[in-house]
């Protein structure tokens, strides 16, 4: 049984009626799923089983305390973008010898702020940090432990917007000045190079670009070690694709048997940082039907969700499912419609052309693969509180993130002293 299904006409998250969460907490609201974020964390500890490896999941794809501490207790590390992500994966009760700190732009608040902590290693993709990295650990009197990220200059396949290991992208270290560099860090006090780290792209669905990106790490790796700088360490990233449509991506097994062919017999640690494939389809975004309009030519389905929830198919024509929470009938009769939030934009749109059955005011649909990408990119445009956050665990559930209300909203913001007599 999949953690969200229809039972008795309505649509569950695991032993929970949607309809339940949405009456109590109001739409539009994620839901997760425990059980397929569990799943779905195991499949990498399973696929991987015999090799020491870290699987840090990247907590860019969903940053929910409570998500984090779920697969914390799972035994999963950690992989963050800003000191933001690495206060949330603390706290959440990662251990700090777990996380991986990423990202092509850190401030020396961060990287302090990481070395402070201890974390297992940060992830360098640009000259300067390295030496910015040695001044502030020698200053505290710490050892940074770093990979080198390369840029492997393949193709992952994936739409533009999410290719990362291109030479054209901003990413990583060309691969061809990724020895020097390493030199430089090997000569620098207060600097340990310890690994490199590839990562080549999001929503991959071939094994192909992957394995010409190891293949590229393994060379490099040895061609190091030859040269006397041993490393122990090789991060592969994360990208493996999810299906949110029709998309047939490897599976973990599949990808694990890559890293394992192409690595045979090197002594070296491994770590994944998936984001999409632990998170993707472990959430749906549950939203109420305001009202629909039929022009001339189209039927619009107005919803109560919009692109400040999840904005994927406005900046990606990202495919998302649709399902009513009230299971169809085979006499339900389907036409198509675009599926609208309430946003002033023509881009605050979910899904053109969908066939949806009959909606009435009150109805609800439900977005599906929507626990990725999702909530993280959430905004308050358009006076939009942000969705609330809902963690199911079997017929337990609870609000794992409110919406905030109007008041808080409000009170982030302030008038100058000129004004407040206006
Ligand atoms: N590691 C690094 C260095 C990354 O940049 C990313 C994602 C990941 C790991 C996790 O990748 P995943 O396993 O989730 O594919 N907002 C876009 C996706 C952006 C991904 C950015 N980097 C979307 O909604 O499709």
């Amino acid at each position: 049984m999949t953690p969200f299904h229809y039972q008795n006409h309505r649509l569950h998250a695991e032993d929970i009626p949607l309809a339940d969460i949405a009456r109590k907490v109001g739409t539009p609201v994620y839901v997760y799923s425990s059980a397929a974020f569990q799943a779905s964390y195991r499949s990498y500890a399973d696929a991987f089983a015999g090799l020491p490896v870290t699987v840090c999941y990247a907590v860019k794809a969903n940053d929910s305390l409570a998500v984090l501490r779920l697969l914390a207790a799972e035994g999963a590390g950690a992989d963050v973008v800003s000191g933001g992500e690495l206060r949330y994966a603390l706290a959440a009760g990662v251990p700090a010898g777990r996380i991986v700190f990423s990202g092509v732009g850190k401030t020396r608040d961060e990287l302090e702020f990481a070395l402070l902590e201890g974390v297992m290693q940060v992830n360098v993709e640009v000259a300067s940090e390295l030496d910015a990295l040695s001044e502030i650990a020698t200053a505290l009197g710490r050892t940074a432990h770093v990979a080198i990220r390369i840029n492997p200059d393949v193709d992952a396949g994936t739409i533009a917007q999410i290719s990362t290991g291109k030479a054209e992208n901003k990413f990583g270290i060309a691969y061809d000045e990724a020895a020097a560099l390493f030199r430089h860090a090997q000569s620098l006090p207060g600097v340990e190079p310890v690994g490199i780290a590839v990562h080549i792209g999001s929503q991959i669905t071939k094994l192909t670009p992957y394995r010409d990106a190891f293949h590229r790490v393994r060379t490099l790796y040895e061609d190091l070690k030859a040269e006397g700088i041993p490393l122990q360490r090789i991060d592969l990233g994360g990208g493996l694709g999810i299906t949110y449509r029709d998309e047939e991506p490897p599976s973990v097994a599949a990808y694990a048997a890559v890293v394992r062919e192409v690595f045979h017999g090197l002594d070296a640690q491994f770590v994944f940082e998936p984001g999409r494939r632990i998170a993707g389809l472990s959430g749906v975004l549950v939203t109420k039907v305001i009202t629909e309009k039929q022009t001339a030519t189209k039927r619009f389905v107005i919803v109560d969700a919009a692109m400040n929830d999840l904005i994927r198919p406005a900046l990606y024509d990202a495919y998302h499912p649709i399902q009513p929470e009230t299971a169809p009938t085979p006499e339900t009769v389907w036409t198509e419609a675009d599926l609208v939030g309430p946003i002033c934009e023509s881009t605050d749109t979910f899904a053109k052309g969908r066939p949806l059955p009959p909606l009435q005011a009150d109805d609800m649909l439900v977005i599906g693969a929507a626990g990725a990408y999702g909530a993280v990119m959430a905004c308050e445009y358009n006076g939009r509180p942000r969705a609330a956050e809902v963690l199911v665990r079997g017929s337990d559930w609870a609000v794992v993130r409110r919406r905030p209300t109007y008041e808080e909203m409000l009170a982030a913001q302030s008038l100058p002293p000129w004004l407040e007599e206006a």
